[in-house]
């Protein structure tokens, strides 16, 4: 069997990514970050997940781009062991909340470092109101561009938290919301496996080379 027969045959493998989780919330009652807790559970099983905190970050300052605070550099690491992040986020004063703009900013230095460059992404959000954090989420969208960034474009996920939709555990109580963020995760999943694999040209290449030679 050739190499390129073999590497065809892995493919059906479902492979396992591990994904950072940012909340953009710093509530510990945050609506959100239940909202995410709910999205863990339904998730593929493929799928491993750590959380990147934003909170002991300070605020960005160029002056100390030469000297990155420690905070800073932990937050830069996590974002580089991770295989793809998922944003959940509130809206505030319709767009991202401010401490989740400051991340994003951290995360741009050095230049020749962006830490989102290349890193597959989607975004959520949870809102007590019925817009569900859509102007958030454009302006978040608008940010990950301009970083270079794959972000998943369907679907979309804008939820009203109405009271006990989802419990502290994380579980849903609406039957259409539950199968909607299960099939969110499902095509998170697909999506990063897309981005994952087209991001290995350099590979198949020399996996063509290979076949030629022998
Ligand atoms: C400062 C502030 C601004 C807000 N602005 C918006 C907004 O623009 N759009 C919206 O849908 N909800 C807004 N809300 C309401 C939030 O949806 C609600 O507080 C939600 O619980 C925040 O999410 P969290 O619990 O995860 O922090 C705002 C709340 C705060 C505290």
């Amino acid at each position: 069997m050739l190499v390129f027969d073999l590497v065809k045959e892995w493919s059906h493998v479902m492979e396992k990514y591990t994904v950072g989780v940012i909340i953009g919330s710093l509530s510990k009652d945050s609506i959100n970050r239940k909202l995410a807790r709910a999205l863990l559970r339904l998730a593929p099983s493929e799928l491993e997940f750590r959380e990147i905190r934003i909170d002991a970050l300070p605020l960005y300052n160029h002056d100390l781009d030469e000297n990155f605070p420690r905070a800073a550099r932990e937050f830069k690491q996590d974002m580089d062991e991770v295989d793809a992040v998922l944003i959940v986020t509130p809206e505030y004063n319709r767009s991202i909340p401010g401490a989740l703009k400051n991340a994003i900013d951290w995360s741009s230095r050095p230049r020749e470092h962006k830490s989102f460059e290349h890193k597959p992404t989607a975004m959520i959000g949870a809102s007590s109101g019925a817009l569900g954090t859509v102007v958030a989420q454009q302006h978040l969208r608008a940010m990950l561009s301009f970083l270079n960034t794959p972000v998943m474009t369907f679907p979309e996920g804008y939820i009203q938290m109405k009271p006990g939709l989802v419990t502290d555990d994380g579980d849903v109580t609406v039957e259409t919301t539950l199968e909607f963020l299960r099939m969110y995760m499902n095509e998170f999943y697909k999506f990063i496996d897309r981005e994952v694999r087209s991001f290995q040209p350099q590979q198949e290449v020399m996996i063509e080379s290979m076949e030629e030679k022998a």
